[in-house]
């Protein structure tokens, strides 16, 4: 694969993820079109179901910019979608332009849409290249992948990407002091509320209601504009109290889960691709039991009062790789503390 062509695939990764936790329930996708030197044309996303595919939007961002008859090369994260949904597809997009070779990151794992949007586009006189064979796409390939993978779970399993993200103190508690709702650090709280904005929806328990009454809500870095999301509270009493239900009912969809084990079919009622779980020790033993998560974020301290990030994965990849605190991660087999 070219150098540029490498840069470019991680320029789309970046683009895309600026727009995660927005796209539900498309995925988020990245496309930059490059002219016959390898220079960068355009880089774009998509931004909102409903709103323009990366590609037709990045066709039309060089039609606006003048330099759609230069477009020679399309680098995308995702393989181009070749039939109407909601919008037009985007092979078409594609094809309306001097596009001699498109690169492609992640085969669509959609199995309800027809695919074929590679195949068309090589029936059509493209040299189609995937990133899979790609001798020295590895690294690429992979911030694909993690990019999708709230969307392929949703695809191939049915329900969404679940991450537990637990806070342990230095003595390996879950409950903060009296009188706090947390006791982590501004870094970990920055690092919390960036992974609530990516996701699409909180899972807690009774438990955490009715000893914390949290509001859920992103706070520590910006939203995406107007956003609502699902919560989802685990219990058989429905018993929470009437003004904080009011409260979030502002800003998300409340939905009541009785029994953990129909978790997945509530959240399949959902647009949800990727869900964070912010429950208590009950919950959490819950889910480990019946292997309902896919990555396990273990924010701890440590005697300093210093953030220890610590991540169990069931896959090869993580969504949660593409956030910058990845790099501070430790990787475990297993990292359930307290549970
Ligand atoms: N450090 C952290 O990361 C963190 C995060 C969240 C909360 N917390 C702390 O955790 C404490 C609360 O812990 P907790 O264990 O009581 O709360 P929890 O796990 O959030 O909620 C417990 C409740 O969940 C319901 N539940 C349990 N198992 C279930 C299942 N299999 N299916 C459906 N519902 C189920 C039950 O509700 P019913 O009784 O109604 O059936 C149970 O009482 C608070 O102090 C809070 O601050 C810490």
């Amino acid at each position: 694969m070219p150098e540029r062509v490498g840069a470019a695939f991680d320029l789309a990764v970046s683009e895309a993820w600026r727009f995660a936790g927005q796209t539900a329930p498309n995925p988020a996708v990245g496309c930059v079109l490059l002219d016959a030197q390898g220079n960068v044309l355009v880089i774009a996303a998509h931004h909102k179901a409903g709103e323009l595919h990366a590609e037709r939007l990045a066709v039309e961002q060089a039609r606006a910019l003048g330099v759609v008859e230069r477009i020679h090369t399309a680098v995308v994260t995702l393989e181009p979608c070749n039939h109407t949904g909601r919008t037009p597809p985007c092979t078409q997009a594609l094809l309306s332009t001097p596009v001699q070779v498109v690169w492609i990151g992640c085969a669509d794992p959609n199995p309800h849409v027809p695919g074929g949007g590679a195949a068309h586009l090589q029936a059509n006189g493209l040299a189609v290249r995937w990133l899979a064979q790609a001798p020295n796409g590895g690294a690429q390939m992979a911030r694909c992948r993690a990019l999708l993978a709230p969307f392929a779970s949703r695809m191939v399993h049915g329900r969404p990407w679940i991450t537990v993200k637990q806070a342990v103190n230095a003595q390996g508690s879950m409950v903060p002091p009296a009188g706090h709702k947390t006791f982590t650090t501004p870094q970990s709280l920055h690092f919390a509320h960036a992974l609530r904005r990516v996701t699409d929806g909180i899972v807690t328990g009774m438990g955490t209601v009715q000893a914390d009454l949290p509001s859920f809500t992103v706070r520590h870095v910006p939203d995406h504009a107007n956003r609502r999301r699902v919560l989802v509270v685990c219990g058989t009493q429905r018993n929470v109290p009437a003004h904080w239900l009011a409260q979030v009912a502002q800003h998300f969809d409340v939905l009541f889960c009785p029994d953990c084990a129909n978790l997945p079919a509530l959240l399949a009622t959902t647009p949800a691709l990727w869900v964070m779980v912010e429950a208590g020790p009950t919950v959490l033993r819950a889910l480990r039991e019946q292997g309902l998560w896919d990555d396990w974020l273990c924010i701890g301290q440590d005697a300093q009062g210093r953030d220890h990030f610590s991540v169990s994965t069931r896959h090869d990849i993580s969504p949660l790789s593409l956030f910058a605190e990845w790099a501070q991660c430790t990787q475990e087999q297993a990292c359930f503390p307290v549970l």
